[in-house]
């Protein structure tokens, strides 16, 4: 081997090397990035406040006939913990778990239009929400039926059918 192509060869290596150093160093301040967003996401306290607004809202929404409102609260209330799958992603199987299974006969109610099988799901899965918070930690907070929807902008009447809600 020549002296030449040893010293091209001592080049390319310490290229190659100051190369991959720098790709560590982009993949580190990526990580730190992408840690960053993560940290400005909600976690649950944020989202909760929404579930509970939505979950008041609903009851009233099927009580006045407006099915479509009660699913289109239904549907968002679940949304609403989306960010918790990635800063809360344990966590939000539990939530996951909860809207498929104690919260499923309120949403099928809601489908059927069934005002009086609706009310009973409606106040049993209450105690599934508080069970929720008790098992977390947070048995000081207990979720209430309040006697007048959370947001009063809405006409809770409007007659609709629950497959109103656009996809
Ligand atoms: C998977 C468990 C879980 C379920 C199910 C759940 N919650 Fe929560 N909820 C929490 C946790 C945890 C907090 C406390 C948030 C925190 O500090 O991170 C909370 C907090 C809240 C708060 C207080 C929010 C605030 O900061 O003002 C309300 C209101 C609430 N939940 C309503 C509900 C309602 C209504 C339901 C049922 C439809 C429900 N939650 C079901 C876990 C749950």
């Amino acid at each position: 081997m020549s002296r030449h192509t040893v010293r091209i060869m001592v080049a390319a290596t310490l290229f190659a090397l100051s190369a991959g150093i720098a790709h560590a160093a982009d993949a580190a301040d990526t990580q730190k990035q992408i840690d960053a967003i993560k940290g400005a996401l909600p976690k649950f306290a944020i989202p909760m406040r929404e579930v509970g607004d939505r979950f008041q809202n609903m009851y009233f929404a099927a009580k006045g006939g407006n099915w479509a409102l009660a699913a289109y609260m239904s549907k968002y209330m679940y949304g609403a913990l989306n960010p918790a799958k990635v800063t809360k992603p344990d966590e939000y199987k539990a939530w996951q778990a909860f809207y498929e299974g104690a919260f499923a006969p309120v949403e099928k109610a809601i489908q059927a239009k069934d005002l009086k099988g609706f009310e009973k799901e409606y106040a049993a899965v209450v105690d599934s929400c508080n069970g929720c918070h008790s098992g977390m930690g947070y048995g000081f907070i207990k979720v209430v039926k309040q006697k007048a929807a959370s947001d009063v902008g809405i006409d809770y009447r409007v007659k609709s059918q629950p497959g109103d809600v656009p996809k």
